[in-house]
């Protein structure tokens, strides 16, 4: 699994394909990795996003990076961690799934993501973390002209959890 990169930093400064953001349902903006990555685009992206009508949890959209060195930004929308009972899993799940979709159909060849729905969103970061690496494992093995993703940790917390599941 070379093709899996673990960076511990901030996104906005990735120079890939396509990074993904760890959107909300109205995908105008918030705070965390999304509020970085509007301000870092510029007010064009939230120009772009207004067209988009939104985004329900699990899905995926993609717009342009405008002042970002990224050319995409994929947005998706994490589940909100509610105890575990209301389908977090397989809504986390569909983040994933949803962005690498989008990202071939793109012709996308390196994309990063975020540790989605761990932050403000409350899902408990180890189950997150094996979601997140099964998921990209899994579209890798299938995807073979796919060439990097990169995951971007911005604590040591959660840099260190998928270190330990990436090593395992
Ligand atoms: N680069 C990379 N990762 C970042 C950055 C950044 N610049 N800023 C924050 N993060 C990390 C957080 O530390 C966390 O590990 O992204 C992960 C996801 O946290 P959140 O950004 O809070 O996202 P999430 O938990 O999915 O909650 C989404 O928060 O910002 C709002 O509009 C957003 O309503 C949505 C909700």
């Amino acid at each position: 699994m070379e093709r899996i990169k673990l960076h511990k930093g901030d996104i906005t400064k990735l120079k890939v394909d396509a990074i993904v953001n760890a959107a909300n349902t109205t995908l105008l903006g918030g705070g965390g990795v999304d509020g970085a990555i509007h301000r870092a685009a510029g007010k064009e992206l939230f120009e772009e996003c207004r067209t988009l009508n939104g985004c329900p949890t699990g899905e995926a959209k993609i717009t342009k990076g405008y002042s970002l060195p990224t050319k995409y930004v994929i947005h998706t929308v994490g589940p909100v961690w509610n105890g575990g009972k209301y389908k977090e899993e397989n809504l986390l799940v569909n983040c994933y799934k949803n962005s690498l979709r989008l990202a071939v159909e793109n012709k996308i060849k390196s994309i990063a993501f975020p540790a989605i729905s761990t932050g403000v969103y409350r899902f408990p970061i180890e189950l997150a973390t094996k979601i997140a690496i099964r998921e990209v494992k899994n579209f890798l093995n299938n995807n073979d002209t796919f060439e990097k993703v990169i995951f971007v940790c911005f604590d040591e917390g959660t840099y260190s959890n998928y270190k330990k599941i990436l090593s395992a």
